[in-house]
């Protein structure tokens, strides 16, 4: 039945309480991109950084998933192919789900990174530049999230599933940030069938098969029940080859 990838933007998490970046009031209408979501912010003021992700990361802890992520997780458990998430997301909400195997592209919220050594850990809930680093000791703690300027993790991985994809679904993503933006045409040159699930069309859904608009709790769910139904009757007209393909 076919390799299914799915990219998540924020827009997954938002009925979880998470926030989105570029709706009215999204995190870039409340701090500047460059303060603390680039290299050069954190070493102008590391401070300022800690306190944003650290807010993130309690808000994070304390979010739920919601049925969307379950959806995809509901997925993942009962399609009979491979179902990979890759997420632009910090946190964690997939594997609070119960979806296993997830790349986060972007990192996480739960990741501690020494900038002196590369050593990754968990993060406790408020980091601070004086963390000292558990393996060398230098206290040059960040989060390990790629920042605007940096190149996000598993990308080798990721182009090798969107050229293998037969299905690419995108969900709560503006498609305003590369290279992320750019999946689906990367799996549509591989021939996969591309899917947006959004609230609103993003600004690359002319990119897409199909667009199918809603809030993400109620489209996603709806869009794996559709799936599996399918999935379900191609196994059936398999098992019983002499029945009529409806
Ligand atoms: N259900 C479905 N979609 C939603 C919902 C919802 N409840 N709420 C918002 N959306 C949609 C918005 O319409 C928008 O298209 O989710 C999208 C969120 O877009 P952004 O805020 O730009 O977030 P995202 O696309 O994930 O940003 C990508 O940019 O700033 C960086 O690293 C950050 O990973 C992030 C990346």
């Amino acid at each position: 039945m076919g390799n299914i990838v799915i990219l998540t933007g924020a827009g997954i998490s938002a009925e979880s309480g998470m926030g989105t970046f570029r709706d009215a009031d999204g995190l870039w209408t409340q701090y500047s991109i460059e303060d603390v979501a680039t290299p050069g912010g954190f070493a102008r003021n590391p401070g300022l950084v800690h306190d944003f992700y650290n807010i993130r990361r309690i808000r994070a802890a304390e979010a739920q998933p919601n049925a969307a992520h379950r959806a995809l997780t509901r997925l993942q458990a009962e399609w009979p192919g491979p179902v990979t998430i890759v997420t632009q997301n910090v946190d964690g909400l997939h594997e609070k789900a119960g979806s296993d195997g997830v790349l986060h592209m972007h990192g996480e919220l739960a990741g501690a990174l020494c900038q002196g050594c590369d050593h990754r850990w968990p993060a406790p809930p408020d980091m601070s530049v004086t963390l000292a680093c558990p393996s060398c000791g230098a206290a040059r703690t960040r989060p390990d999230v790629v920042w605007f300027g940096e190149i996000p993790y598993h990308m080798a991985e990721i182009a090798g599933l969107l050229d293998s994809a037969d299905i690419f679904a995108s969900v709560g993503t503006s498609g305003q940030v590369y290279p992320a933006a750019a999946f689906v045409q990367q799996a549509r040159e591989a021939g996969a069938h591309t899917i947006e699930l959004n609230l609103d069309p993003s600004d690359i859904a002319h990119d897409f098969d199909e667009v199918s608009t809603g809030l993400a709790s109620q489209v996603v769910p709806a869009w794996v029940d559709d799936m599996l139904a399918g999935a379900a009757g191609g196994q059936a007209a398999q098992a019983d080859p002499e029945r009529p393909v409806t």
